[in-house]
């Protein structure tokens, strides 16, 4: 069975990876099947060990290739890419792809300066994933751990005062040690799938002169190119995995990916 008959796979703790299927649906790529899992039970990974991660993300990524038949995987979520990458490769025999290396490649693209600042949670901060792949490519990375965000979008609260408040507090907090470090960023990558569901609050608040950038259009480039740009003409079939409440999948998932889920399925991973 070739490939582009396959299906993608996509995996995040919770919502946030909807930005990257979104971007994913909208590249040009042959792939038409799709299966989302979204690891809510689990959630948040962002302030959990290396081991823990490590060992929900195989789970979710052997359901993808094993029980939907994914023949390729996108790991939507920068904290698992950061922490859990090589786990997953050691334990599927299909290709995987992290979000890290296409959002270190954007910050690339977008940064005039070399001087970038990551927003991330936890877990990818203490990882220096960024930092790492940013260094590789001759930037300095300036990486803050926003663990509140998370929760407050899994909550829905995306267009929300307290988020916006949140929001303020922390970056105030990064541009200052920024300039103690005599940094001049004029890039700020959001290091986390969640992150550009509040994008625009975000926008609202960073300076002038200083450009948000995410990794979710950066992975779907680069899952395109992988395909050659080939785009499919057959319908595409979306199926959408829970591991905790598919209701409330339905109704916040519907509005972060920009249409309907449809039914989503419960599924239990701790077997
Ligand atoms: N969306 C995940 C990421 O990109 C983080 C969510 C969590 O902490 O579970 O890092």
């Amino acid at each position: 069975m070739s490939l582009t008959s396959k299906t993608i796979g996509v995996f995040d703790s919770g919502f946030g990876g909807l930005t990257v299927l979104h971007a994913l649906l909208a590249a040009h790529n042959p792939v038409s099947r799709y299966a989302f899992i979204g690891d809510s039970a689990r959630l948040p990974y962002g302030s959990k060990s290396r081991r823990t991660i490590a060992r929900y993300a195989v789970e979710s990524a052997r359901y993808l290739v094993e029980q939907q038949n994914a023949g390729f995987l996108v790991i939507a979520c920068n904290t698992a890419s950061a922490l859990a990458l090589d786990a997953i490769e050691q334990s599927v025999s299909v290709p995987v792809l992290g979000v890290i290396t296409p959002g270190a490649a954007a910050a690339h693209a977008a940064t005039k300066t070399g001087d970038v600042l990551v927003i991330a949670t936890d877990a990818t901060v203490q990882s220096h994933a960024y930092a790492t792949a940013c260094s590789a490519l001759g930037l300095r990375a300036l990486e803050k751990a926003c663990p509140l965000l998370v929760p407050l979008v899994e909550e829905g609260w995306t267009d929300h005062p307290v988020t916006s408040e949140v929001i303020n507090i922390y970056l105030a907090e990064l541009l200052a040690q920024a300039a103690t470090l005599g940094m001049k960023p004029d890039t700020l990558l959001l290091g986390c799938t969640h992150y550009p569901l509040i994008r625009p609050l975000i926008e609202k608040a960073v300076p002038a002169g200083i450009r948000v950038i995410d990794s979710a259009e950066a992975t779907a480039a680069a899952v395109a190119a992988r395909f050659q740009n080939r785009k499919s003409t057959d319908p595409t079939e979306l199926r959408f995995f829970a591991t905790d409440s598919v209701e409330k999948f339905e109704r916040l998932g519907s509005r972060f990916l920009g249409q309907p889920t449809g039914p989503v399925t419960l599924v239990d991973l701790d077997g």
